[in-house]
């Protein structure tokens, strides 16, 4: 691999074509910071407003007046930019073309004038079930179009929406829908991937038999699978009783800028996960010129992100942007691998996708199974494909690169987080050279900074901490019900900076190189987990005394779960108990957070304080047990010992 080229220059016949060329990217940049008042102002025009924005930014990072707002005296409606601007020029246009689990299935195309329908009667429904503005409902839904009606059903009448991914065990949901006191669910009987049954009806009815969670009113069921499920009246109703009859036009709820749009729970270092909150008006901005800009989007695109709408991607870059973008989308139900490795390839061919959006642990997985299952499948309708969730390798970014896009399609690495909204590093295809594991360079107003540990900003080729400097329309505003911790969770650690949690390098060029998270969360295949959050799974089993859970490096994941566990005296270890272990944190948190490898430890390295030093568990996680460094501070440094001694060998 030596030899494979480290710079790809931007394609001349992209770059003639694209939307932003690389003296446009400059021009517009250099503005962007200069002005962003001036900038944004005009960016935010892109949307249809019921009342214009006079003021644009009003931001503050400092302690003393900390204020994050955009468009604050705007008013503007989500679903409306969503679907009923688009009904005068593209009402027969499909919006949403929904490719089933089973390939056998037929797929299903939604256009603007139908989702606009559809959303119109559940919102009507939702009305009549006495849900208002302000309001949180639960989505718990398989990959199906109605997630999206949901979704948008829920910002035409100003509730807040919280979806929860369908890999989340019923004590995950509760935990969530306690924390935003949802009034309403909407589930669906089962869904499918892979051929595989997932029981969320059941999931969401033993959610609500736990404590907390009896602000839920209703249920609402889609009929999907039409698997027999327990239906408890009157809180149970099937969604399409409730949905017949309903008017197909809905006024719209007129919502300031600043209005919540929607909650989304990720994990951070503590046990409990934080409601990330975004707000209507700059987010619907962000997220729609990022989609344009980042994605070279064209009227006749068909746009295929692969993400779930549990996590974040899902609901920026298949759901908001994309549709306030009259773009097309594909939805899909299934998995990369089912019934063969090839099936991304074919449905790029079936629906002859354009733009191919997924996450480098698809691309490793698939990478693993060779070339031929990818080039038994044409793909000449592909011109653009785009990563997120982690960084890539390069060997898998090439691979991507010459075998899926056969050498002519451009990658654009596209990081950002939960809490940014949408993408603030990535190339622009038609403007900046791409090097493979890199994500490149900032997006317009985006100013990130690398810190030292003492948060010095660093200048020139550098490796730190990365923050951003100021904000962008698509930012965060809150922790759901808890500012404060908004703000000491990202502003405290270097004062009047966000802090994003990752490594990063700029090399020479000024091009930035994500290194991975410098907190204690893992991200496994993409999907952040907190250790904390594994670790109280695991101390809540009876026969466990303590645990400690650290991420190592994993070929497919990018990392994985490992969890060393000191069971309480007298509990006998054994490989039963191993399973039953691995088990029990599915069931406590859901299928995602299944650990990957579980080492017994008969003591873990402490301080004399009493504080776990992860550092060594890393160290030994990732086999390299000569790189332990100084572990004479140790309340005792004989149990490390032991822990090398039984490490998993990879
Ligand atoms: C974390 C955010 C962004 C939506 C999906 C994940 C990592 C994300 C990249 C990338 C390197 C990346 C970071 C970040 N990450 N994209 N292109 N290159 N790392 O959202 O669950 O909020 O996770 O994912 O570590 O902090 P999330």
């Amino acid at each position: 691999m030596s030899d494979a080229p480290t710079l790809y220059p931007v394609r001349p016949d992209f770059a003639a074509h694209a939307r932003i060329d690389h003296a446009r990217y400059e021009h517009l940049y250099a503005e962007s910071v200069r002005d962003p008042d001036a900038f944004w102002g005009k960016v935010g025009q892109r949307l249809d407003w019921m009342r214009a924005p006079t003021t644009i930014r009003d931001v503050s990072f400092k302690q003393q007046d900390f204020r994050i707002r955009w468009y604050a005296d705007g008013e503007l409606n989500a679903s409306v930019n969503c679907l009923d601007r688009h009904l005068a020029t593209r009402g027969d246009k499909t919006a949403l073309l929904f490719e089933p689990d089973d390939p056998s299935q037929p797929a299903r195309r939604v256009t603007y004038r139908e989702l606009h329908a559809r959303v119109c009667r559940l919102a009507n429904a939702l009305r009549h079930l006495g849900i208002g503005k302000g309001d949180v409902v639960t989505i718990y839904l398989p990959m199906i179009p109605e997630a999206a009606v949901a979704m948008l059903a829920c910002a035409r009448i100003g509730a807040i929406h919280s979806v929860v991914f369908g890999g989340f065990s019923p004590n995950s949901i509760a935990d969530r829908v306690g924390d935003c006191k949802s009034k309403l669910i909407i589930t669906a009987d089962e869904g499918l991937r892979g051929g595989k049954k997932i029981p969320l009806k059941a999931n969401v009815d033993a959610a609500l038999k736990l404590p907390g969670t009896n602000t839920v009113e209703t249920v609402l069921v889609v009929r999907h699978t039409g698997a027999a499920v327990d239906m408890q009246m009157p809180r149970d109703r099937w969604y399409d009783a409730v949905v017949d009859g309903q008017s197909d036009s809905c006024e719209p709820e007129r919502m300031n800028a600043e209005d919540p749009l929607f909650i989304l729970y990720t994990s951070g270092s503590t046990g409990k996960p934080k409601g990330v909150l975004h707000t209507t008006g700059g987010y619907l901005v962000y997220v729609s010129y990022t989609h344009e800009a980042v994605f070279d989007l064209r009227d006749d695109d068909i746009y295929w992100c692969t993400a779930d709408v549990g996590w974040v991607t899902g609901h920026s870059y298949i759901v908001y942007g994309p549709l306030a973008n009259g773009a097309t989308a594909l939805v899909f139900e299934g998995v990369p691998n089912w019934p063969d490795s090839s099936r991304f390839w074919q449905v790029i061919d079936k629906h002859q996708v354009t733009i191919f959006y997924t996450a480098p642990t698809a691309i490793r997985a698939l990478m693993r199974e060779g070339d031929a299952p990818v080039k038994s499948t044409s793909r000449k309708s592909l011109r653009l494909l785009g990563t997120v969730g982690e960084p890539i390798n390069p060997e898998a970014w090439r691979w991507y690169h010459d075998v899926v896009g056969d050498g002519r399609c451009p990658i654009v690495d596209t990081w950002w987080q939960t809490e940014t909204g949408g993408i603030l590093i990535s190339p622009l295809p038609g403007a900046i050279d791409a090097k493979p594991g890199s994500a490149t360079k900032p997006f317009f107003g985006i100013q990130p900074a690398l810190v030292d540990a003492n948060g010095q900003i660093l200048e020139g080729e550098a490796e730190g901490n990365l923050v951003l400097l100021d904000s962008w329309p698509g930012q965060m505003r809150s922790v759901y019900g808890d500012h404060q911790r908004f703000i000491d969770t990202y502003f405290k650690t270097y004062p009047g900076m966000y802090f994003s949690g990752d490594g990063c390098r700029r090399d020479a060029d000024g091009y930035y190189w994500i290194t991975g998270r410098v907190d204690d969360v893992i991200n496994v295949s993409g999907h952040r987990i907190g250790t904390a959050e594994v670790e109280s799974a695991l101390v809540a089993h009876p026969k466990v005394a303590e645990a400690a859970v650290v991420g190592y490096p994993h070929d497919i994941k990018g990392q994985g779960i490992y969890a060393y566990v000191t069971l309480i005296a007298g509990e006998q270890d054994n490989d039963e108990l191993r399973k039953e272990l691995v088990a029990w944190v599915r069931k406590e948190i859901g299928p995602v957070a299944t650990p990957d490898h579980l080492q017994w430890a008969p003591g873990l390295p402490k301080t004399r304080s009493g504080k776990i030093m992860r550092r060594i568990l890393r160290k030994i996680a990732e086999n390299a047990p000569d790189q332990l460094g100084d572990t004479s501070t140790l309340a005792d440094p004989s149990v490390v010992d032991a822990l090398v001694r039984n490490r998993r060998q990879p």
